[in-house]
């Protein structure tokens, strides 16, 4: 990672402005010994996760996933599949026929009012939704078996039941925390008449991120999403789940669902926090919860930026001290901005003037550009590190030598260098003799459902559509 080059004949000012900033970003460099001590953190809080003692009061929760196995391409079928949870809702219909998967979708709207609204509404919204893409895919007479990717923490009872822990990310509809979310969303099904849809299994993205790349790769064992929020899931084995009340039959694994973004809700990474991170808890939905992945995901990333750019120009460091009306919005940073700088050519600053404009920002000069260029790399490259480090410690766990994790979320898929600060990161971290892939799924959320779906199904439905 490189700071901006400093000229040897630049004027005094600049030099003295550019020492100003990076001492006002300082505290989003951590170092690899940071890092390790964030592993270890991090290793400690998923093994009381997975202690039946220490379980009720870890903030990992190392939910066990009920999914047992990965899928080996002879799924088939056709199934429907929800997804909800990330930046939008999407309905699937799903064909799975000789280790090739069809697929067709529609993305609807949740508006603000309905995800904090409450949460008949939602799941009416839900049920509608899908009843308005059945008829579109003139289906409304079959009975499908339906997968439903809630990206949420839950606590499952089985394959097709999942209490809501407590909403993450923008969602905060009113009397689900605690409620099956396959109850309500069958419950609601049921009010309207017209389709008939069964849920035969519920899973988080992370899961399906899995499952949709382990269809290809035979080494995969890790799913990560960064995207909206960040998660991870991975194989592990039955006697490490102090809490597994399944069958235990061959073979002696199940996924879990960390919710690492948890990580930090009990102030153990207070020590490295920001005031910007501080700041942007504070007027979260869900303030003092999902502490790691509000230094890390798509949905706070671009505001995290904007409270740096924001305190650099009114300390004057930028835009001539000129602060705009959308620099002060909340949220009006977008997190694709980041990724559209980082992507600039160094010379010309195409997008990141674009950006400046789209501000409101009316007067800059090519050296704010690199400011505002130095203020995205330093909180894109925390987010892309912090994340590494999770991964480390699952990679570490799992110690095989080969591992192969599927990732999926726009933050990983648009970044332009997430990817391969990854890469840099995991490998300086991770134990000698583990070698590790980044392997991008498509549409996991959807795919894995399917997978999922097809696999409680007992396999070869052969319900034509
Ligand atoms: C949030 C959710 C988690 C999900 C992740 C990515 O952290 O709690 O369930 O996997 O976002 O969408």
């Amino acid at each position: 990672f490189e700071h901006p080059k400093l000229e040897p004949e630049m004027p005094l000012t600049r030099l003295k402005i550019r020492n100003k900033i990076r001492g006002y970003c300082e505290d989003f460099e951590i170092d690899n010994d940071g890092y390790k001590r964030i592993m270890n953190l991090l290793e400690h809080e998923m093994d009381k996760g997975l202690g039946k003692e220490t379980n009720a009061a870890a903030t990992i929760k190392m939910f066990p996933t009920y999914v047992r196995s990965l899928p080996d391409g002879s799924e088939e079928g056709n199934f429907l599949a929800l997804d909800l949870g990330g930046t939008n809702f999407r309905v699937l219909l799903i064909t799975l026929h000789g280790g090739e998967v069809k697929m067709e979708s529609k993305i609807y709207l949740i508006p603000q009012y309905i995800m904090q609204g409450s949460g008949n509404q939602l799941f009416d919204h839900l049920a509608d939704c899908c009843a308005k893409f059945m008829k579109a895919h003139a289906i409304s007479h079959l009975s499908l078996p339906l997968g439903f990717t809630f990206s949420f923490p839950c606590k499952q009872h089985g394959i097709a039941s999942a209490s809501l822990q407590t909403w993450t990310k923008g969602f905060k509809c009113a009397g689900v925390e605690g409620e099956d979310v396959v109850r309500m969303f069958h419950e609601a099904v049921k009010r309207r008449k017209d389709i008939d849809i069964t849920c035969v299994a519920i899973l988080n993205d992370t899961v399906g991120t899995l499952m949709s790349c382990a269809h290809d790769d035979h080494n995969c064992e890790i799913g990560l999403i960064l995207g909206t929020g960040t998660n991870a899931c991975y194989m592990e084995k039955l006697d490490n789940v102090e809490l597994w009340d399944g069958d235990d039959k061959e073979p002696k694994q199940v996924i879990i669902n960390t919710e690492w973004g948890a990580f930090g809700d009990n102030k153990c990474l207070d020590w490295f926090r920001t005031p910007y991170d501080k700041e942007v808890d504070e007027f979260s939905l869900n303030g003092g919860k999902q502490v790691y992945e509000k230094m890390i995901s798509g949905m706070y990333m671009g505001e995290i930026a904007r409270l740096v750019i924001l305190k650099l120009t009114q300390e004057g460091l930028m835009f001539g001290g000129e602060v705009s009306e959308e620099l002060e919005t909340r949220q009006r940073f977008y997190t694709k901005y980041i990724s559209e700088i980082e992507s600039d050519d160094e010379d010309e600053f195409r997008n990141t003037k674009q950006v400046l404009e789209e501000m409101g920002i009316e007067t800059f000069t090519i050296e704010d550009c690199r400011n505002v260029r130095y203020v995205c790399e330093q909180v894109s490259t925390r987010a892309a590190y912090l994340a590494s480090a999770g991964i480390a410690v699952l990679l570490n766990k799992i110690s095989k030598p080969e591992i192969t994790v599927a990732v999926d979320g726009s933050l990983y898929k648009f970044h332009p260098k997430f990817h391969d600060r990854m890469v840099d990161k995991i490998s300086t971290l991770v134990n000698p003799g583990i070698k590790f892939k980044l392997m991008v799924s498509h549409d996991g959320s959807g795919r894995g459902a399917a997978m999922v779906a097809a696999a409680v199904a007992g396999i070869h439905f052969k319900n034509d559509v």
